[in-house]
């Protein structure tokens, strides 16, 4: 569903991606690990359009993106979530949520100009928006100010506002990181239930516990370069990767 083939990314001097390559199967819960710096968030940038890459492809669905711009890479089916929230803070959670909302390309313009149609498309949002807050446990804080809420509780709205644009695929950078454990099972069954809904995941997540309970296999990165890959059982296991993580 998703390949990366040979993604090299530098800045300046630095190498954050050497070679890099992953593929990810259509409706798999795919890890991503690997000690601090070791590029994992540059390789979320970098396919989701917020880097260009100095070298290699990346194909979605059978299309090249690596040229692509961030907006377009949503439209394709492709949505993230930051390592640190990335809220519009002095919004609502419903504001957020409705920011978010896929805009209806080519079409907008023409809705608005002859009063039709966009009444209905707000009012499916914000029906999209409420039942993904009710998802998230976060219905009644809707009309409360995103920076009012705990930091949990952010990372769970940057979830339910990633899924406002339907996505096939979701990337989450550590979406249980600096979070308490009530909230990381909340987190860890929702994303199962979505993947049964047919959402394919790549996460980026620095808790081997929480890596062995969710995924079905895992890439791991070292100084930019794939290191291992396979299932959570077997990375642990794997010599690099230990060397790598405890740097010996
Ligand atoms: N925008 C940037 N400019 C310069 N260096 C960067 C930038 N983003 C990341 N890096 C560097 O690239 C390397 C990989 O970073 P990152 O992808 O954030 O690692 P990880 O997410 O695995 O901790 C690090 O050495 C980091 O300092
Ligand atoms: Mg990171």
């Amino acid at each position: 569903m998703l390949s990366v083939l040979n993604v090299t990314k530098r800045f300046g001097g630095l190498t954050a991606l050497d070679n890099c390559t992953i593929n990810v199967e259509k409706k798999e819960i795919c890890g991503l690990i690997g000690p601090n710096g070791s590029g994992k968030s540059t390789l979320f940038n970098v396919i989701t359009g917020y880097y260009p890459s100095d070298n290699g492809e990346i194909i979605y669905n059978e299309t090249h993106i690596e040229s692509m711009a961030p907006y377009d890479i949503i439209n394709m089916g492709i949505s993230r979530t930051f390592q640190l929230p990335n809220l519009f803070k002095k919004m609502t959670l419903m504001e957020n949520m409705l920011i978010a909302s896929k805009a209806q390309k080519g079409e907008d313009i023409w809705r608005a100009w002859f009063g039709s149609g966009v009444k209905q498309q707000d009012y499916d949002n914000y029906n999209k928006a409420m039942d993904l807050l009710e998802f998230f446990n976060l219905v009644q804080l809707r009309n409360e100010y995103a920076n009012s809420i705990s930091f949990g509780q952010q990372k769970l709205l940057e979830l339910a506002r990633a899924l406002m644009t339907d996505p096939e695929i979701l990337l989450l950078d550590e979406p249980t990181g600096g979070i308490n454990p009530v909230v990381v099972n909340k987190i860890i069954k929702s994303i199962k239930e979505m993947r049964d809904r047919s959402i394919t995941f790549l996460i980026i997540e620095h808790n081997m516990s929480v890596v062995s309970r969710l995924c079905d296999r895992v890439y791991v990165l070292d100084h930019g370069k794939n290191i291992a890959m396979g299932t959570p059982d077997e990375v642990k296991t794997n010599e690099q990767v230990i060397e790598a993580y405890l740097g010996v």
